[in-house]
C-alpha cells in the first residue's frame, strides 16, 4: 500500500508540531504549509497547493489563537477562524480527502458544573470563541461525511511557548507566583491529542468530538502540580479572575467530556497529571 499523505496547516504551531511528529512516526508522509508558502485564505492558491500535494488527509491547526488580541481584531480573527475551515470544507467536499479541524472548549459559557458533551449548546463569551464557533458552524452546514471537528482545551506540549513553560519560567524567578483559581478546564497534552486525532482519522470518523486528557484543573491546580513536579521552591497564590488584568471574558468552567470519543475508540485519554509528569520529567528536569 502507498504511504498515506497528510497536509498539516499550522504545522509550526503548538499542536501542529505534535501532529507532524505523530504523523511521521505513524508512517504518514506529512507536509505543512507556512504563511510564507501559501496564502491559506486565497481559494485558488490553496486549491492548487492541495492538488499538488494530493493529501489523503488535511489537519487544520492554523487559527487566530491569541484570545486577547482577537477582541480588537474581530474581522481578522473571523476571516481565519471561520474563513479557513469554510474554504477547506468546500475544497474537500465530494473528495476522498479526510479533514480534521480543531475548535475549542471556549465555545461554552461555563455555567454548567459537569463536563460539556457534544450535545451541549455552545454560547461563546469572547470574540475568539465566537469565531471558533463560526468555523464549526460553517463546516457543519456543508454536511460533510469526511470531516471531523475536534474541540479541545488548554494545550501544553513540547516545541513552542505554552502555559507550562510560562509557569516554570515564572516560578524559577519568583518565590511566589499568582495564578487564577476560578477558571477550570481540561489540560491536554499535544502528543496525546495528536495520537487521538490520528485514531479518529484512521477510523475515518466524522462529526464533532471532544478530545482532552482526563480530569479537570483550575489554572492554580495546574501551576501547583507543575512546580511540584519540576521541584521548584516557589509558592502558588490563588487570585480570582477579577484580579487578573485581561479583556476577553473566559468561561469559569470549560471541562469537556470524553464520553463520545471513548465510546467510539474504546478508551479515553489518560488523566492530565500523568501526561504532565511525562512532559515535565522529559523536558524540564536536569538528568
Ligand atoms: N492552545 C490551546 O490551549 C488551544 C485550546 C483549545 C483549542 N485550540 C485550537 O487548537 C488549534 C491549534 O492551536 P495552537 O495552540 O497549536 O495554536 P498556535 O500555536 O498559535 O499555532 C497556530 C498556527 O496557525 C498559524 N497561523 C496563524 N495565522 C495564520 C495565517 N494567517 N496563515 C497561515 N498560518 C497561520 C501559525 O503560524 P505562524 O507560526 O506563522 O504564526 C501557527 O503555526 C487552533 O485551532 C486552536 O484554536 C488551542
Amino acid at each position: 500500500m502507498d504511504t498515506p499523505v497528510a497536509l498539516v496547516l499550522g504545522g509550526h504551531g503548538l499542536l501542529g508540531r505534535a501532529l507532524m511528529h505523530q504523523l511521521a512516526v505513524s508512517g504518514w508522509t506529512a507536509h505543512s504549509l507556512t504563511r510564507e508558502e501559501c496564502n491559506l485564505l486565497d481559494p485558488v492558491e490553496l486549491r492548487d497547493r492541495i492538488e499538488f500535494i494530493a493529501p489523503n488527509a488535511i489537519l487544520n491547526a492554523a487559527a487566530w489563537t491569541d484570545i486577547e488580541t482577537a477582541e480588537n481584531h474581530p474581522e481578522e480573527a473571523l476571516s481565519l477562524n471561520r474563513g479557513l475551515p469554510a474554504l477547506l470544507g468546500s475544497l474537500v467536499k465530494g473528495t476522498d480527502i479526510h479533514l480534521i479541524h480543531y475548535s475549542s472548549a471556549l465555545v461554552f459559557n461555563g455555567k454548567k458544573d459537569a463536563p460539556y458533551t457534544e450535545e451541549d449548546r455552545p454560547d461563546p463569551l469572547s470574540t475568539y470563541a465566537r469565531t471558533k464557533l463560526a468555523g464549526e458552524t460553517a463546516l457543519q452546514e456543508l454536511k460533510l461525511d469526511n470531516c471531523c471537528i475536534i474541540r479541545t482545551s488548554c494545550l501544553f506540549g513540547p516545541g513552542n511557548k505554552d502555559i507550562i513553560k510560562s509557569i516554570i519560567e515564572l516560578a524559577r524567578s519568583k518565590n511566589e507566583i499568582k495564578v487564577v483559581h476560578d477558571i477550570t478546564g481540561s489540560p491536554t497534552y499535544t502528543p496525546d491529542l495528536a495520537k487521538a486525532s490520528l485514531n479518529l482519522l484512521e477510523k475515518k470518523a466524522s462529526g464533532l468530538f471532544h478530545v482532552v486528557n482526563g480530569g479537570q484543573a483550575s489554572w492554580c491546580d495546574l501551576a501547583a502540580e507543575t512546580i511540584r513536579l519540576a521541584n521548584i521552591p516557589s509558592m502558588v497564590r490563588g487570585i480570582s479572575e477579577r484580579q487578573w488584568k485581561h479583556e476577553a471574558p473566559r468561561p469559569p468552567y470549560a471541562v469537556l467530556s470524553m464520553g463520545k470519543y471513548a465510546a467510539c475508540m474504546g478508551s479515553a485519554l489518560r488523566p492530565w497529571p500523568q501526561a504532565l509528569r511525562d512532559y515535565v520529567f522529559t523536558n524540564f528536569l536536569a538528568h
